[in-house]
């Protein structure tokens, strides 16, 4: 594990070549390189091109010598890993009655209504020890790892005390030094009103930005701060006074928008200049063309409008509008409870009608950018983390053609090679 590789012959590297979010059109330039090659030293890409001209000057036979792992990719497709912007995935307990009952017709806000939905997972990550939140933490890590994911976001927001919320960041920072996936933490304190302060969201809001938003800036242990605007939860004025102290103490600001009605939440991340804004299904025209003008990246979350059977967010719209889309998993316990990549290819491709090059575009630069991180990630350029999966087959197109199922062979990060299918998986070193 010394993060020095040659990867040679690829039938296509697929580079998704840039340094920052790809707005509209320019989404659908992935920058493709045949018979493609590229050298990582120390964990960063310092070679990519055709074979032939990289190894032209190369000797294959030193590099190997001097401790280089060889990967002969003949017949496979290499692509930056991906970026799954958008997570909740340190909780406790499950809600599997819920989803029981939203196939019998209640709604995901009739639920949360009633006392139920975000509520209930706050009970149970109350509960829940470091370890047991780091066990299972490891365990989604290990099955997101297995679709190409190399980072992830994950955002705080099921204990809404200052306790909980610092002890669900503090576990992403173990599982951050512990596996191989890079964690990218947010703060997510406004996730619902606990019921501590039922009826006073105003007043929930003042105890984040007095007693829990400094320590968190202090301790760094969050980058964004991010909130759920939403009717029956936080308001417009409630989230911009959020995110205006969370940005004056340094923590960048997201935006859970017009996720259930439209309420403005994706005008107020155009007007905050926020990283991002997310969900979106019902965002308006207006919205759209701030963000395209802006630049704020749009991440979209099919599989949570896909398990809330609610409308796509208009994917199409805004890519042709000049946004740059990003998508993510939204990996929950209550709305969306899936990490898989090939069903956010299915559902931007053939649902949202994202072309292959725009959902690859989304999930790897575009990502990247969500996370204001892509001039770190998301693209095989020389300088970039090598970060990078390998796909059992000879094209791209064969993401979203192989429906529902997984294509990555192999996962390298900073490097190494720490997934592959054909040896049984994860290697444990
Ligand atoms: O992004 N919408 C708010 N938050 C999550 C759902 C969280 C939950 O239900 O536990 C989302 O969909
Ligand atoms: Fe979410």
């Amino acid at each position: 594990m010394n993060g020095n590789m040659l990867i040679k012959n690829a039938s296509q590297v697929v580079t998704c070549s840039g340094f920052k979010a790809k707005q509209g059109r320019a989404m659908s330039d992935l920058h493709l390189i045949e018979n493609g090659a590229v050298l990582i030293e120390e964990g960063q890409i310092s070679a990519v091109g055709s074979s032939k001209e990289l190894l032209a000057d190369m000797d294959v036979a030193s590099l190997k010598a001097n401790g280089f792992d060889i990967i002969e990719a003949q017949g496979h497709t290499v692509l930056p890993g991906f970026v799954d912007s958008h997570t909740h995935f340190v909780f406790g307990g499950y809600r599997e009655q819920e989803f029981a009952w939203r196939l019998r017709g209640d709604s995901y806000m009739d639920i949360m209504r009633r006392g139920g939905g975000i509520i209930n997972t706050v009970a149970a990550t109350r509960q829940a020890s470091k370890e047991e939140l780091i066990e299972t933490g490891i365990k989604r890590l290990d099955s997101m790892l297995g679709f190409g994911v190399t980072t992830v976001e994950g955002k705080s927001g099921y204990g809404l005390d200052r306790a909980t919320e610092i002890k669900q960041l503090e576990v992403m920072d173990d599982l951050d030094r512990i596996h191989y996936i890079d964690i990218v933490k947010t703060f997510l304190g406004a996730h619902a009103v606990p019921q501590e302060y039922q009826g006073k969201a105003d007043a929930f809001i003042d105890f984040l930005i007095e007693s829990v938003l400094p320590e968190i800036a202090d301790r760094q242990l969050a980058e964004f701060c991010d909130i759920f605007c939403e009717q029956d939860v936080f308001s417009l004025e409630q989230s911009k006074r959020l995110l205006q102290a969370a940005s004056k103490l340094g923590l960048k600001p997201k935006i859970h928008a017009d996720e259930m009605v439209a309420l403005g939440g994706t005008e107020l991340a155009a007007e905050m200049h926020a990283t991002s804004a997310d969900h979106l299904l019902h965002a308006s025209d207006k919205g759209i063309s701030n963000l395209a003008q802006t630049g704020v990246v749009a991440t979209l979350l099919p599989a949570t409008a896909f398990s809330l059977k609610e409308p796509y967010a208009r994917g199409r719209d805004m890519i042709d509008c000049g946004c740059a889309v990003a998508l993510a998993s939204d990996l929950n316990p209550g709305s969306c409870f899936s990490e898989s990549m090939p069903l956010l290819f299915a559902l931007a491709t053939l649902q949202m009608n994202l072309t292959t090059e725009e959902a690859i575009t989304a999930l790897t630069i575009n990502g990247a950018a969500a996370l204001d991180r892509a001039d770190v990630i998301g693209s095989i350029d020389v300088g970039k983390q090598g970060d990078l999966v390998i796909l059992e087959f000879p094209s791209y197109h064969f993401i979203p053609y192989r429906i529902g199922v997984n294509t990555v062979e192999k996962v390298v990060k900073q490097g190494n090679l720490v997934y592959d299918r054909s040896k049984g998986g994860i290697s444990y070193c």
